[in-house]
Formats: structure tokens, C-alpha cells, sequence
């Protein structure tokens, strides 16, 4: 576990983000990016120099989490990332995926946000396929890989169903499938399960962590919740508020139990205070503060 002071975060390698140069090629930089939404009095600025590397680690992706109050920037780092305006482009700074300068979306980065965004006259299987129907995979072949990927999530049964008839649970699965199909070099998830009941939220993070581990994709992974951060996450990085700012990178170990069983570990206990206690510090009069789960809600 490492603190690091602002405008210094470390990056995969252990270098510094504006560091000495690494062998490893770049997956992802982001050098003094900075978004500021209006002009004039009544600008806002989103997030502040925001720096980091992250490396391109060869059949291993990792688990970034990025955890922060409400309103510090997270999904704004997230959707510079994926090329969508009004966040794209920044107002000053630079982000290159896979050492070019980042454009619109692409093939890839693929996102699954809070709002299950299914097509919801299409049914299940149809929705999974929905990305390889665009890339022109035929219709057996797409219908194939979908029944795959639906088992894969835990749905068999479910193919025929159309969106309004699953569970919210339901309806992210098909998302996360929908999403992974394409296999993605760069995930990025904007509190995917941050609408799901408690016990279901635990099944999905480890879900996701077996889908993943079949992936070797980096997976950039925003949540309010620290336990959620820390289970996932290999690093996370901690956004501070006014304005958004990065300002620590905390290593956390793989996940190899249930949630449930890892987050009663004494390491886990602690990671999940410290960080708990300088988010408060960054907002003493979150009306949240105080339990572990402070930052779990939407
Ligand atoms: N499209 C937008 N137009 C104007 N302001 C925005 C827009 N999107 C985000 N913001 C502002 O930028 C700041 C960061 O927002 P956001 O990235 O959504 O934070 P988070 O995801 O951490 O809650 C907030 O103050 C928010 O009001
Ligand atoms: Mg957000």
C-alpha cells in the first residue's frame, strides 16, 4: 500500500506518473487532464490535473477502482476515457490510449453505466449480440457466442426475456455480457451495481471477477463504495472533491474469496477505515459519514 502526494501517483511499474520511462508500453495516460464545464462565472471545474499511466501488462489486465465522494469527477475520468462529449474532450491536458492521442469511442474501450443500457425491445440473447450484429458477425455465429455469454452470467433460461421482465440484477448482467462479448481491450464501469440490493451486489463483484479473470482486459472501474473499491480493485485510486483531483493510489490484494469472506479480514478492515476516514476528511459534512457502507449508495 503506498501514499502518494498529488500530481505524483504511481503507476503499475511503480513509477511516478510523470516518471522515468518503463519498458512496459502504455495502455492509458492521462497527463494534467482537466474538464471545465461553462465559461464565465458559472464554470465549473470537474476535475483538476488529473494524471496517471497505466501500463499495458502483458495477458494480465488489471482492476482499477476509482472511489470519491459525490461530484469529484469520477465519471467524468471515465467517460474522457471512453471519447463521450460533453466530457470529451477536455478543456487542457492529454489522454492516449495505447500510446495515441484518445478519440471518440471505439472499439477498444467499451462502457456499461449505472442505467442498465439495454435495448429494451430486443430480447436478451439479441441485446448480448447486439455489438457483434454491428461488426457484422453473422446471425447464427452472434447467436452462438450470445447463448455462451448469457450461461456465462447466469442466465440460461433468460434468452427469450426482454429487459422489462429481469430484475435489476438481471438487467446488468445482460449489460456486462453485452459488454464483454466484444472483448474490449479497456472496460470501464460507472457504478454498475451501485442500484443493486447488498447481497446481490456481493454476487455481482464476484461474478465480475471470474469474467474477468478470462478476459485479460484492463477494467477501469468507478464506485462511491470503498469495500466495493478494495474487493476489486488491484489499485485504487482516491478522488478528492473541489475541485476533482486525484490524490492517492492505494494497492490492494487480488481477490481470491467470496466478498463476503475477504471483507472480514483484519487487512480488509483496515484498508476499508483508512480510506474511509480520508474520504470524510474530504467531506466532514457528508450527511453519510461514519459507517463503512458511507459511500456504498448511489
Ligand atoms: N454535463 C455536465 N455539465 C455540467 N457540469 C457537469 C456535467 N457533468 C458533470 N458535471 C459536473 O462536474 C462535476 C463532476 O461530476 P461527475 O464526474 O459526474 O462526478 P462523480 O461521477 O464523481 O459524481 C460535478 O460538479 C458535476 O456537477
Ligand atoms: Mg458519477
Amino acid at each position: 500500500m503506498t501514499d502518494s502526494v498529488p500530481g505524483s501517483l504511481q503507476s503499475a511499474g511503480g513509477q511516478t506518473s510523470q516518471g522515468a520511462p518503463s519498458s512496459l508500453p502504455e495502455l492509458v495516460r492521462f497527463q494534467k487532464v482537466t474538464k471545465v464545464f461553462g465559461t464565465g462565472p458559472g464554470a465549473k471545474i470537474a476535475i483538476s490535473e488529473v494524471s496517471f499511466v497505466v501500463q499495458d501488462l502483458p495477458n494480465v489486465g488489471e482492476m482499477i477502482t476509482i472511489v470519491g465522494p459525490s461530484g469529484c469527477g469520477k465519471s467524468t475520468v471515465l467517460r474522457i476515457l471512453a471519447g463521450l462529449p460533453p466530457h470529451f474532450p477536455p478543456t487542457s491536458g492529454t489522454v492516449t490510449v495505447f500510446g495515441k492521442p484518445a478519440g471518440g469511442p471505439g472499439a477498444d474501450r467499451g462502457l456499461v453505466d449505472q442505467k442498465y443500457s439495454l435495448l429494451p425491445h430486443l430480447r436478451v440473447l439479441d441485446n448480448v449480440a447486439f455489438g457483434l450484429m454491428l461488426r457484422g458477425v453473422s446471425r447464427g455465429e452472434r447467436h452462438a457466442q450470445a447463448r455462451e455469454w448469457v450461461k456465462k452470467v447466469g442466465l440460461e433460461g433468460s434468452e427469450m426475456k426482454f429487459p422489462a421482465e429481469l430484475s435489476g440484477g438481471m438487467q446488468q448482467r445482460v449489460a456486462i455480457a453485452a459488454t464483454l462479448i466484444l472483448h474490449p481491450r479497456i472496460i470501464l464501469m460507472d457504478e454498475p451495481f451501485g442500484a443493486l440490493d447488498p447481497k446481490i451486489r456481493l454476487h455481482m463483484q464476484e461474478l465480475l471477477v471470474q469474467l474477468w479473470r478470462e478476459q485479460q482486459s484492463t477494467v477501469f472501474f468507478v464506485t462511491h463504495s470503498v469495500e466495493e473499491a478494495l474487493y476489486l480493485g488491484d489499485r485504487v485510486y482516491r478522488m478528492s472533491t473541489r475541485p476533482g483531483r486525484l490524490v492517492e493510489e492505494v494497492e490492494a490484494p487480488r481477490p481470491d474469496e467470496p466478498p463476503e469472506v475477504m471483507r472480514k479480514q483484519s487487512w480488509f478492515v483496515e484498508m476499508t477505515h483508512d480510506l474511509l476516514r480520508k474520504l470524510e476528511e474530504d467531506v466532514p459534512s457528508s450527511p453519510h459519514a461514519g459507517t463503512p457502507d458511507a459511500f456504498a449508495g448511489p
